[in-house]
């Protein structure tokens, strides 16, 4: 039976436990960062030396951890494109921005455990040869902010942080950074481009990475605060040990948010893959299926950019077997593993772990123009296609969703979608774009029922129903 495997949210929501440092020593905390300092240098048989960094390195390698900010990119391997013989500092940033729509975990952990992470935070800067860490955190966490801010002073003065952390030698600052409340700053350019003092307008790749070109210049880490905390498990039980959870490259646990039209939407942790979509929606020890007499008729898998699933859909997945050989079988919507690979294999993403779930009593029509206003309002402006074509969507949606609608508009949506994706300076085109692409193509019958009746009215006004003011048109249009 489909369970939860809590590993990072292990002591969240426990009765009695605090986010105080005292209650996180009671529960075994700081002794995974004792035992990480405290490594030994190795020999390895061919006579290289291991310093206990490359070790710590080298499990997070083995481990197989992805990222749980978005890309699921391999945490060991962006870690290995620091260049330590540079010269140059390193820095770390946790991204605690969390704006994703449908995305509430990295706050329960911030919120709740402040320490768990912080003592991932040390253990991956004492990694990497980090010295100045930060935690850039999203505005509207004031109070997540000042949770942060404390245990960074009980951690402080408990030797935890500063100088000569636990008498290792080791010296250590984290500061904590406040974001002012916008949804790219999420993106790991534009965050430090934030941090610096500057807009955050997330910069021309390449290079691709902040670890070859970040802060200042200089090679800088981002990861999740999810991803953060999980080092420190990795650290803890060995990176090889780590990757016995979960599936073959998708490994560990997970935190899924999730919402909408279930029964007991929140915070999950399960093994990465080891649970289906259709069991985190339906099973009672997840979501516990839908309202009563409701029928499931869409899922966003990985917050609000992830292309939508439509009830009843079938994929073809590949899986490669422990010899490598490769076998394909068809699965059904709600049998999709809940993992990296598969939901990219079936045509979207897991992204930042958010499951939103859409019942029959949906309008996909007015569901798409809350998400393309949300966009508009949160692109950058940097790129055309995205600032203009984010608004001639968001516009088209208002219209569509206040008696202006038109037969062709979702013609005209899947043109002006399809001319940002691949056209942008980062991924906010494509987040923009394929909630657009995936839902008018799948409920193309909506939009076009929509245009249909509101031009049938507008064509008799008779029917009651009066023609929309000139002023809910959009005031620019591309066609
Ligand atoms: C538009 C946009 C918004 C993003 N927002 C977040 C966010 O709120 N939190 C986050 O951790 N990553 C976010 N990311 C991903 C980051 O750019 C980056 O990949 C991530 O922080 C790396 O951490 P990880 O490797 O641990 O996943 C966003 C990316 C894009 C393109
Ligand atoms: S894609 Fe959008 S959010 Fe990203 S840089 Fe361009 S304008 Fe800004």
């Amino acid at each position: 039976m489909a369970q939860e495997h809590r590993l990072i949210l292990k002591q969240i929501d426990q009765p009695g436990y605090t986010a105080e440092l005292e209650c996180y020593l009671r529960h075994g905390g700081y002794a995974v960062l004792r035992k990480a300092l405290s490594l030994p240098p190795r020999t390895l048989t061919d006579g290289r030396v291991l310093t206990g960094p490359d070790q710590l390195r080298k499990e997070v390698m083995e481990s197989g951890l992805r990222g749980r900010g978005g890309a699921g990119f391999s945490c060991g391997l962006k870690w290995s494109f620091i260049d330590h013989r540079s010269g140059k500092p390193v820095y770390l940033i946790c991204n605690a921005d969390e704006s994703e729509p449908g995305t509430f975990k990295d706050r329960q952990i911030i919120y709740k455990d402040p320490h768990q992470l912080l003592e991932g935070m040390i253990i991956s800067c004492y990694a990497n040869h980090v010295h100045l860490a930060y935690i850039y955190i999203r505005g509207e966490f004031t109070e997540g902010a000042r949770i942060l801010e404390r245990a960074l002073a009980e951690a402080r003065a408990a030797g935890y942080l500063g100088r000569d952390i636990l008498g290792s030698g080791f010296d250590l600052e984290i500061h904590v950074h406040r974001g002012a409340g916008a949804y790219i700053c999420g993106e790991e350019t534009g965050l430090i481009e934030s941090l610096e003092g500057k807009r955050p307008y997330p910069r021309i790749k390449p290079p691709y990475f902040p670890a070859v070109l970040g802060l200042y210049l200089c090679p800088t880490i981002v990861n999740n605060v999810e991803t953060l905390c999980a080092v420190k498990h990795v650290v803890g039980m060995g990176g090889l040990e780590f990757a016995k959870l979960g599936t073959p490259n998708n490994t560990g646990t997970r935190i899924v948010s999730l919402s909408g039209h279930v029964r007991r939407p929140g915070y999950y942790e399960v093994e990465v893959g080891k649970v289906t979509l259709g069991e985190l929606i339906l099973d009672p020890a997840f979501g516990g299926g839908l309202r009563e007499g409701r029928k499931l008729k869409a899922i966003i898998p990985g917050g609000s950019s992830a292309k939508v699933f439509k009830a009843g859909e079938r994929f073809r997945l590949q899986r490669r077997g422990p010899g490598g050989q490769v076998t394909s079988e068809e699965v059904d919507l709600l049998d999709l593993p809940y993992d990296f690979d598969s939901l990219q294999q079936a045509g979207s993403m897991s992204g930042s772990g958010a499951i939103i779930v859409m019942d029959d009593s949906t309008d996909m029509v007015e569901a798409l123009a809350n998400i393309a206003e949300f966009y508009a309002h949160e692109s950058c402006g940097q790129c055309t296609p995205c600032r203009e074509g984010s608004l001639w969507m968001s516009k088209a949606l208002h219209r569509l969703t206040h008696g202006g609608g038109r037969p062709q508009d979702a013609d005209y949506l899947l043109h002006i979608a399809r001319n940002i994706q691949g056209r942008t300076i980062c991924a906010f085109g494509e987040a923009c774009a394929w909630p657009v692409l995936s839902i008018v193509t799948k409920f193309r019958d909506e939009f076009e029922a929509r245009g249909a009746a509101d031009l049938a009215r507008r064509a008799h006004p008779a029917t009651g129903v009066e023609a929309p003011p000139a002023t809910t048109q959009p005031a620019a249009r591309a066609d």
